[in-house]
């Protein structure tokens, strides 16, 4: 072994792994996420390249003080950010056979073949969805919802878009998506070269779902004017309130119209699985395509997304290109023709093993409980003074406001911002902000296992703390 013998790898291994059980140890007690020390980012990102080899052992030093101290902060069980889910234990050994093994898994005969079918034959299962349909993981939700709208573009353009692009086609093509869209979508509308005109962006109704009578007008006007309606990207669980558009409805008008119906389930899609989600899901397994992270609510270690598309013959028309160099072992399809990617990581081992280490019954009690402890921080939040929840949403995200007597309406905004910063400053918990309505709110949104009612209290105790803070100091008006 190069540099190592195998006695020396057992050595630096028992200690990495050491290393890894006491971060996962400490998780409860410890900082949620600490701000990294200058002297400790310098040292990280100006460093040179050293010329001569470094002992492995000092090496582990180094990832013990200056990496693993300052996470982005996810395991942590008061880590209530953006949708990061805390990594199963037994996922990220998975990643670590992955590593070892460093398999290219774009097809052929060898184990991780078929372990990524049993893993998305799994996944198809856990959303109800149909099994003849084709999935691939990928690096996260973005590309997955990447990968399903290049396949629509290859349907809707009859197959002509790998050939001929999108120049010359004679109408231009409309991809609807609601107000509160995740940015990918938009994303993978100018990477697929619709652009961001063609991209229609439907008002909420009052629960922040896509309003589907204006999204039908919109339809009507859009083909009046000429143009050609080819897709609806509806949410199954938005980043800003989790709602989940009503994805029957949606289906009924896109089998009328002849639209592509694809569903961005990066956040909420395995949402499915909870008790207090019933028949929000309906329509669901209607879709085209759809896109879910396991790396959000499967609590998969980053990263790892997975793109599903019902017409697997389709989603194989769209990439399939087998060189001359890759025509050995092909007795069946390789997952390389179904996607981007040539040399693919063996993401679907953390899956494949944390699928089976937790069981169907173990992840609808994980991700009832996810709901229920939102539902718990909604019920702290109504029995705390001057907090107001603004939304309460289906799955595990809530938003709202701290407002004290003392903070005017036009210092709202920026005090809830300072509050967030200051909180985020003491490592006891880590959240941020969106805007909902015109008006900056705090969003709480937890994936986590870990995560209970102390560590809500936590949070707000440090929130009102914060607060009582920016007020004492006369700033709440200075961001
Ligand atoms: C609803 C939704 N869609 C898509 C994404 C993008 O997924 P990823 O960050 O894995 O690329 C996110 C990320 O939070 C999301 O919440």
């Amino acid at each position: 072994m190069a540099g190592l013998n195998p006695e020396q790898f057992r050595a630096l291994g028992y200690r990495a792994i050491d290393m890894i059980a006491e971060q996962l140890a400490q998780l409860d007690e410890g900082a949620t996420r600490l701000p990294v020390p200058l002297d400790i980012r310098h040292r990280l990102e100006d460093q040179p390249m050293p010329q001569t080899g470094i002992d492995p052992f000092a090496l582990l030093d180094r990832v013990q003080n200056e990496i693993l101290a300052y996470p982005m902060g996810n395991p942590s069980p008061r880590f209530f950010a953006w949708v990061n889910s805390t990594p199963t234990p037994i996922g990220i050994l998975g990643d670590l056979f992955a590593a070892a093994m460093s398999p290219s898994a774009a097809g052929g005969d060898q184990a991780a073949t078929y372990v990524e079918r049993a893993a998305l034959t799994w996944v198809k299962d856990m959303l109800s969805f149909p099994q003849e349909a084709q999935g691939l993981f990928v690096s996260g939700g973005s590309i997955a919802n990447l990968t399903c709208l290049a396949v629509m573009r290859h349907v809707q353009t009859g197959g002509k878009a790998r050939q001929d692009g999108l120049v010359g086609m004679d109408s231009k093509m409309i991809v609807y998506t609601s107000a509160h869209g995740h940015s990918c979508i938009e994303k993978a509308i100018h990477a697929l070269g619709f652009g961001s005109q063609n991209l229609r962006v439907i008002p909420l109704d009052e629960q922040y779902r896509m309003d589907v009578a204006k999204l039908r007008e919109a339809i009507a006007q859009d083909r009046a004017a000429g143009l050609k309606p080819v897709c609806v990207a509806a949410s199954a669980g938005t980043t800003n309130t989790g709602a989940i558009d009503q994805l029957d409805d949606i289906a009924d008008l896109c089998e009328a119209e002849g639209l592509w119906f694809h569903i961005d389930g990066a956040y909420g899609g395995f949402g499915i699985l909870a008790e207090q989600t019933e028949g929000l899901y309906k329509g669901m397994n209607r879709a085209d395509s759809i896109a879910v992270d396991p790396h959000k609510w499967l609590y998969i270690p980053v990263e790892c997304g997975c793109a599903i598309v019902r017409d697997a013959e389709a989603m194989r028309a769209t990439f399939s290109l087998v060189p001359a160099y890759l025509q050995e072992d092909r007795a069946e399809p390789w997952f390389s023709e179904y996607g981007l990617q040539q040399t693919r990581g063996f993401r679907a081992l953390k899956v494949w093993l944390s699928l089976q280490h937790y069981g169907l019954d173990g992840y609808r009690k994980m991700i009832t409980n996810d709901i229920e402890t939102a539902y718990e921080l909604r019920r702290k939040l109504f029995s705390r003074r001057d907090y107001e929840v603004v939304t309460a949403g289906p799955l595990s995200v809530t938003c709202f406001r701290y407002l004290p007597t003392g903070v005017t309406a036009d210092e709202a905004d920026d005090f809830q911002r300072q509050i967030v910063a200051l909180t985020n400053a003491s490592g006891r918990a880590f959240i941020t902000t969106t805007m909902i309505d015109g008006k900056v709110v705090i969003r709480a949104c937890h994936v986590n296992f870990r995560t209970t009612a102390a560590d809500l209290d936590v949070l707000l105790d440090t929130l009102t703390e914060a607060g009582q803070q920016v007020l004492a100091s006369g700033h709440a008006h200075t961001a």
